[in-house]
């Protein structure tokens, strides 16, 4: 790993005394102090919630500069990959490191091809799921549950993937399909292999009700929507695969989790909080004040969905990308989405109030992707499937980096407790 020993160190001084620290840096002048030996030279732990100010390792796959709204993955700009990639391929360049030549894209795309089925018997458990779920709440379970199918078969590597990584590429999608269909008394769509693979997701949940026309330039627009998602380093879903791995527990029980952390509402579910915000402003008379000002009031939870970041402290590069997709995509489809005018005016009012500019929050990923999926039909409660259809290739792929680390460790992080100090045992009776 392109980690290197800073040439200057970090001086602590501690208890009268002065403790020499290494500092590290990677390819992009980034630099940490080398925290591995703290406790054990200076007694003291480095407290952080969040992790704001902590890295948890070092990865080669996505570069985030938060203050100038820089991504790229693997050297690749964001931004290139959207307008000149498939999913598919850039799922690729994350899990393995390079963009394929033609001949391991068709064998990376034949072997997702191969595996784009549910069979009967995951079919069955799906049949049985209560059908009142949240997507994310089977997704989440039915992917831990695929261990049953698939788990430790010790099968043999694919063209360097394992075949667990390629069957959640595969699955995930047609797992989210089957259950709308479900959910609506509508049977199993098989895939069709001369589809692209966001055209398969598509016509997997609406099979042949979509124009074929109208199905292309959807599938078009979601390509792009899932390569924006597919990595952001370590965010909360991301560190919890990594941290779940970390104990040895399978790669189905590791993205099981990374789908209940995304699910929250602080992350991944913002996609469809903002479109409830943008409706509620709707129902409301269109009033933003209110919407602002609450996100404003300190005393009142309310955030404005979609807005901010722990990373960029400027415009989500991302957001960029979605706004872009999102205005293709209605103009091609000829559709007229009334609350893309209400987000760009509560952008606006936005990022010209102090509060926000001096609070650098600005629109991120999540803001204006609820409005494409919902062009597209996508019920609201299956956005964040579309986030974790995107994601799944960045959680493998750090995945597969954290289990390559000849280093790799258990996570576990310390805490300072200030609970009771030690006290003597009061007999039930004596309460
Ligand atoms: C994703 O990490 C990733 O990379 C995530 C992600 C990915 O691809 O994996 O990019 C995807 O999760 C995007 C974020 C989606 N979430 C939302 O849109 C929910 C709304 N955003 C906020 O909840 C918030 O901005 C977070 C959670 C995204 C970031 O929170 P932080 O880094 O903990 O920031 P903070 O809460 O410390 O905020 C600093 C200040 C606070 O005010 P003060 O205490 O300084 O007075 O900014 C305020 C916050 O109250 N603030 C907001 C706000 N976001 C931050 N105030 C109103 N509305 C908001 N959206």
């Amino acid at each position: 790993m392109n980690l290197t020993t800073h040439t200057d160190a970090a001086r602590l001084n501690l208890n009268g005394s002065e403790i020499v620290l290494d500092m590290v840096e990677g390819i992009e002048n980034e630099k940490a102090i080398d925290g591995l030996k703290l406790r054990s030279q200076t007694g003291v732990i480095n407290l952080d919630p969040g992790y704001g100010n902590t890295g948890s390792c070092a990865s080669a796959i996505t570069f985030l500069d938060g203050e100038k709204g820089v991504i790229h993955h693997r050297g690749y700009e964001l931004k290139e990959l959207a307008a000149n990639c498939s999913f598919l391929e850039v799922a690729y360049l994350l899990m393995a490191g390079e963009l394929p030549n033609k001949g391991e894209y068709r064998n990376w795309e034949g072997l997702v091809k191969d595996n784009s089925y549910l069979g009967p018997s995951l079919q069955e458990l799906l049949n049985h799921y209560p059908v009142r779920s949240h997507p994310m709440a089977l997704l989440a379970s039915v992917v831990l549950s695929l261990t049953g199918f698939y788990g430790d078969l010790g099968e043999e590597k694919f063209y360097q993937f394992d075949m667990d990584v390629v069957r959640l590429i595969a699955k995930t999608p047609l797992i989210a399909a089957h259950f709308y269909r479900r959910k609506r008394g509508m049977g199993y769509i098989y895939a069709d292999p001369d589809m692209g693979y966001a055209e398969n997701f598509l016509h997997s949940m609406f099979s042949k009700r979509i124009p074929e026309e109208r199905l292309k330039i959807m599938a078009d627009a979601l390509e792009k929507l899932l390569i924006i998602h597919a990595d952001h380093e370590q965010n909360c879903s991301t560190s919890t695969v990594r941290m779940i791995s970390s104990s040895g527990a399978n790669v189905y029980a590791a993205i099981g989790g990374g789908i209940g952390a995304l699910w929250g509402p602080l992350h991944g579910g913002a996609n469809e909080a903002v479109i409830n915000m943008l409706e509620y402003i709707e129902m409301s008379g269109g009033d933003l004040t209110t919407v602002i000002e609450k996100a404003k009031d300190k005393s009142d939870p309310f955030k404005l969905m979609g807005f901010g970041h722990r990373v960029y402290k400027t415009y989500d590069p991302r957001a960029v990308i979605a706004k872009q997709v999102v205005d293709d995509l209605l103009e091609k489809l000829g559709v007229e989405e009334p609350l893309v005018d209400t987000a760009m005016e509560l952008e606006r009012i936005a990022t010209e109030d102090e509060y926000f500019v001096k609070r650098n929050l600005y629109p991120n990923v999540d803001f204006y992707t609820g409005i494409a999926y919902k062009a597209m039909g996508i019920p609201k409660e299956m956005f964040t499937v579309m986030f974790t259809m995107g994601r799944m290739a960045g959680w493998l792929a750090h995945l597969l980096e954290f289990q390559a680390d000849e280093n790799r460790r258990i996570c576990r992080p310390r805490q300072i407790y200030v609970g009771h100090p030690i006290r003597p045992f009061v007999p039930m009776v004596e309460r």
